[in-house]
């Protein structure tokens, strides 16, 4: 049945649950472990040469555990007795003229999921009185993330490191409330998407498209991106990280977008490519087609367990295929495969886990991989249940990256250069969207359209 989001939302954000998995990963590593889990949220930190604060992102490790999306807090769990108090800045008289007045303790215990709400000037003697409490007492915290002012006198072993990896590993399979947040920031980052779409029939520039789709989730309280929108016509498309956003739309063929927002810190990823004429042309349509069947075929196998490197191989294999019917590439599909020719047209990943960071926790990738068709795989290895990835499949014609292709006579032998020609302007075509892996299958998490009928008939000039 399908997920009532807003309805799940309504509840808690689940910290406890979620301090009871890191407890449960910490012991992994450390059989019978107790002690007191630290975490300091991102303090306030100014601007250089100047008085404005720095753009505030909470630290991910701290919201992990309590939900709370504050600066200048901090946070401790006795994993003996399994309580967990945040600690909330005090009123500071001098700063309620230019804040207002924070939040109370009262008010912090019913918006989050901790046993007790006390003020950070606390902090030390609460953390001496649990320490007292074990006569081996560890304190596990995050390396340069403990204020000067915090001391661990008490504790006779302090741990830097165990907690943060721990943290890193309990992020990567969702519960049902991490995927409601993330289902919520795809519906109104889908939303945005289609806003652009229709923007893009009297827009002039990138940048309108670019406003148009922060417009949309600012207005449906999702003010912050999880990374800068790349919103890319004409050839900037085969630019994977493009970040200008304010060239002309004038005489492109193509928008290729790629943005998504924040629901509580919890990101979406989207990735659409439209035509700005209302209808692809037909080298266009040729590339999108492989395109979509990359990213649906590699949806489709989509299940808890799969081989991320497996499915990575077969939207090369698609596109290998797509491309020798066109005739941009030549010959036999496995020895193309083989060359790694295809990473010219498809060089970077298939996805990612997505969560609170864009690019999520465990996805355990290998830079150094001796084979460029996995270097720049941001997931290895096999996909757990519960977890939530992007599938997004390009297809670029880049000329930087295509030309030393040509120039290689291991690779050019299967590139015609003449059919080739025709695509340049194509750009490049992504599609991306955020599936929630389950233990049978999969859950599509993106409703933003993509079907090519569904796509022109939006794009359409009336
Ligand atoms: N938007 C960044 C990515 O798709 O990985
Ligand atoms: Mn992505
Ligand atoms: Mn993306």
């Amino acid at each position: 049945m399908a997920r009532d989001f807003e309805a799940v939302l309504k509840g808690k954000y689940p910290a406890k649950a979620h301090a009871r998995r890191v407890v449960e990963q910490i012991r992994k590593s450390k059989p019978g472990a107790n002690g007191v889990i630290y975490l300091e949220a991102r303090m306030t930190k100014m601007q250089e040469d100047n008085d404005s604060p720095e753009p505030f992102r909470q630290r991910r490790y701290f919201y992990y555990l309590t939900g709370c999306n504050l600066p200048d807090c901090c946070f401790a769990y006795d994993i003996r007795s399994a309580r967990s108090t945040l600690f909330i800045p005090p009123i500071d008289p001098d700063e309620v003229v230019w804040s207002g007045l924070p939040l109370s303790v009262t008010e912090a215990l019913k918006l989050y999921d901790v046993d007790e709400v006390k003020f950070t000037n606390e902090v030390n003697a609460a953390l001496t009185h649990l320490a007292k409490e074990d006569a081996n007492s560890t304190v596990f915290a995050i390396a340069n993330q403990v204020s000067d002012n915090v001391t661990f006198l008490e504790f006779v072993h302090k741990d830097f490191e165990t907690v943060k990896t721990a943290v890193e590993i309990s992020r990567v399979v969702k519960d049902e409330f991490e995927v409601a947040m993330i289902q919520k920031a795809n519906h109104i980052a889908s939303h945005a998407h289609k806003a652009v779409i229709d923007r893009a029939k009297t827009a002039a520039t990138e940048q309108e498209l670019y406003a148009t789709f922060l417009e949309r989730c600012v207005s449906h309280s999702a003010p912050e991106m999880p990374y800068h929108p790349i919103v890319a016509s004409g050839r900037a498309a085969a630019t994977l990280h493009y970040v200008d956003n304010n060239a002309s739309l004038n005489g492109k063929l193509n928008v290729l977008i790629d943005a998504g927002c924040e629901w509580n810190n919890y990101a979406s990823d989207i990735t659409r490519t439209f035509p700005l004429t209302g209808k692809f042309t037909k080298e266009t349509r040729d590339i999108y087609d492989i395109v979509l069947r990359m990213q649906k075929e590699c949806t489709g196998r989509i299940k808890g367990g799969v081989s991320w490197d497996e499915l990575h191989l077969h939207a090369h294999k698609i596109a290998i295929e797509g491309l020798v019917a066109l005739g941009v590439l030549k010959g036999d599909a496995q020895e193309i495969l083989d060359a790694r020719t295809s990473a010219a047209f498809f060089p970077h990943g298939l996805g990612h886990h997505l969560g609170m960071d864009t690019h999520d926790t465990g996805g355990n990738p290998n830079p150094n991989d001796p084979d460029k068709l996995f270097r720049y795989l941001r997931l290895r290895g096999t996909v757990p249940t519960g977890s939530v990835v992007t599938v997004e499949p390009g297809v670029y014609f880049c000329d930087f990256i295509i030309k030393p292709y040509l120039e290689d006579p291991a690779h050019s032998k299967y590139i015609n250069s003449k059919v080739l020609d025709k695509y340049w302007d194509v750009g490049g075509i992504r599609i991306e969207d955020n599936i929630h892996v389950t233990k049978d299958g999969f859950e599509n998490l993106t409703t933003a359209i993509k079907e090519v009928a569904e796509v022109e008939a939006a794009a359409a000039r009336n």
